[in-house]
């Protein structure tokens, strides 16, 4: 109780474009779900970088399913600034994940960036060093040109490739 008010537990936003979701973002989730009260896994719908190859919906399912067993994580997505979204969530904390000193760089002025613009923290959580060469990027690489990626996505993932693997080469034929 604070001030006579039941106190609210603590609300961390762990964002990404989740294209699709690894085991190194899973291992952050979980991770991440047993330091703080409530976790929201927020997917950014438009990523800065490239055009996502899953759909929102399919992002969205992914995640779903692989937090499923995580009580106080959710799903949820976003459109423009995080900055904007986290005061809109009332988060209390950014999470993210670092694998190598090079993501400390760029998030760095990310997490200065989004403390300027929303005055939340950006908590980091370094990476499992067995996933520390895990992208997406990567994954949907090597994925995509016949390596087995199944070590590092979790398997309602390899599924749903599996299947836009197979549309994408019925389109092509
Ligand atoms: O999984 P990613 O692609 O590394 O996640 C990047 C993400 C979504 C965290 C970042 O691109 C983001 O915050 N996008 C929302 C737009 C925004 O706020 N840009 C300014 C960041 S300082």
């Amino acid at each position: 109780m604070t001030n006579g008010k039941p106190a609210r537990a603590t609300r961390a936003v762990y964002p990404g474009s989740f294209d699709p979701p690894t085991n190194g973002h899973l291992d952050v989730v979980e991770r991440a779900a047993k330091c703080f009260g409530e976790l929201v896994v927020a997917i950014v719908v438009n990523p800065q970088k490239r055009s996502p190859m899953f759909t929102l919906d399919e992002r969205v399912a992914m995640l779903d399913r692989c937090i499923a067993h995580v009580p106080n994580a959710r799903v949820e997505h976003f459109r423009g600034l995080l900055a904007d979204y986290v005061r809109a969530a009332a988060a209390d904390v950014i999470v993210k994940g670092l694998r190598v000193v090079s993501d400390f760089e760029s998030e760095m002025s990310a997490a200065m960036m989004n403390r300027s613009l929303s005055d939340v923290d950006t908590l980091f959580l370094m990476s499992d060093q067995k996933y520390s060469f895990v992208s997406s990027s990567l994954v949907k690489e090597v994925f995509f040109l016949g390596g087995d990626v199944a070590a590092l996505v979790p398997e309602p993932v390899l599924r749903v490739m599996e299947v836009k693997r197979s549309t994408l080469l019925e389109t092509r034929s």
